[in-house]
């Protein structure tokens, strides 16, 4: 058996209770060091842990994969939710394994986002820059979001697409620099929060961040609707 598994933001009381059984019954758990180090404190001490790295993930997939084929149950934790900003290397479990994996929702850092900064879901773009390839189309989508007077929430890309270069590009095309931003640093675990405007927002952030680009125009729900006559 093999299964994904979203453990939430970080802090352990946003892990549900069905990623924390399946994760306390596991032959095996895996992901990447830093995800695997969040969940360790409720692993049985006969878990087999494989713990992986940008580098060595398909490598170590394959010990997943052989595990999984042998009959063991085999957990994979991924942050957050799997299916924000997961799926490439969701993908690449199901390469490894030859097939389709279930997965298990967790809460994402979007999520614990929306509601520090209470945003609206239905009025706001959420997108990842996190992820491997080509930028451009993604880069194409916010820009049209921002125009079309949508909040955006954004994750950056280490280290390449940081929120000051989001800014420069958003800048060069035309989105004024007053925009409200706001950038949220370890949610759930250590919280730090810049508020600021669009032009401001130069500084450097840790990998660990998540950005809001608020609309100036009224949210659909700000307007008030003169009555049908
Ligand atoms: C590969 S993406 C995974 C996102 C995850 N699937 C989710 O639903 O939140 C990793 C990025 O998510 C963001 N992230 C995840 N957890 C976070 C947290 N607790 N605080 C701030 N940002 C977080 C950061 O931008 C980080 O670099």
């Amino acid at each position: 058996m093999i299964i994904c598994v979203g453990i939430g933001p970080g802090d352990p009381r946003y892990l549900t209770e069905l990623a924390s059984t399946h994760l306390r019954s596991a032959d095996l758990v895996a992901g990447f060091e830093t995800v695997v180090n969040l969940v360790r404190p409720i692993l049985s001490n006969d878990t087999r842990i494989v713990s992986m790295g940008y580098k060595d993930q398909v490598e170590k997939l394959k010990v997943v994969s052989q595990a999984h084929h042998a009959g063991e149950r085999c957990v994979v934790a991924f942050m957050g939710d799997p299916h924000f900003s997961g799926f490439q290397f969701l993908e690449r479990v199901e390469a490894a394994c030859g097939h389709q994996v279930e997965t298990i929702p967790g809460i994402s850092s979007v999520q614990i986002l929306a509601s520090r900064a209470k945003v609206c879901f239905d009025e706001t773009t959420c997108l990842t820059f996190h992820r491997r390839g080509d930028l451009e189309p993604f880069k194409r989508h916010l820009l049209n979001a921002i125009k079309d007077g949508r909040n955006a929430i954004v994750l950056p890309r280490p280290w390449d697409f940081m929120p000051k270069d989001i800014v420069d590009f958003l800048l060069k095309y035309g989105i004024a620099g007053d925009h409200p931003v706001e950038v949220w640093e370890n949610l759930t675990i250590d919280e730090a929060t810049w508020y600021g405007k669009l032009a401001d927002c130069t500084l450097d952030f840790s990998d660990m961040s998540i950005m809001l680009i608020r609309t100036k125009t009224p949210m659909a729900s700000q307007i008030i609707e003169e009555p049908v006559k």
